[in-house]
């Protein structure tokens, strides 16, 4: 499994600790960025991350932003992308399970690392049901 992974600066310690997870786990990954706290544009990030997963250079993206909702609205812009915002493991689960989510977006200001963590964790290890599910993603698709 490959990853890739972007950030904007207020974000970039949560990154920073879900590296060093997909590194303890053996998890293959690509960082886009950015690489400090100086300020950037969540947009230039979310549309590179967004960019790699829709070309399939790797099977699942993570971003991140302070509250996940600029990453989540930016990296929808791209075709093919289906983001999602998940502030619980629980979320992550069906994000995967019925929505068949390519980008796990998180919350880096209002999520602790561990709860971030375990939400990877959750996302990363759950696969997409099919079915009825496969439906409405078409349908998705097809908006
Ligand atoms: C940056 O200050 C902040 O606006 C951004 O990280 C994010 O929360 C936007 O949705």
């Amino acid at each position: 499994m490959k990853i890739a992974i972007a950030s904007d600066h207020a974000a970039y310690k949560m990154k920073e600790a879900i590296k060093k997870y997909l590194k303890s786990k053996n998890i293959d990954f690509i960082d886009l960025g950015t690489d400090s706290e100086e300020s950037v544009d969540y947009p230039d990030y979310a549309k590179i991350l967004g960019e790699k997963v829709a070309k399939k250079e790797v099977d699942f993206g993570i971003g991140l932003c302070g509250t996940g909702i600029g990453m989540s609205i930016s990296v929808n812009k791209v075709k093919g992308i289906r983001g999602a915002l998940c502030l619980y493991p629980s979320m992550a689960e069906y994000a995967r399970k019925h929505n068949d989510a390519n980008v796990l977006v998180l919350a880096g200001r209002l999520m602790g690392p561990d709860l971030a963590i375990w939400t990877v964790d959750k996302f990363l290890s759950t696969e997409f049901e099919g079915g009825r599910h496969k439906t409405r993603v078409e349908k998705i698709e097809r908006i």
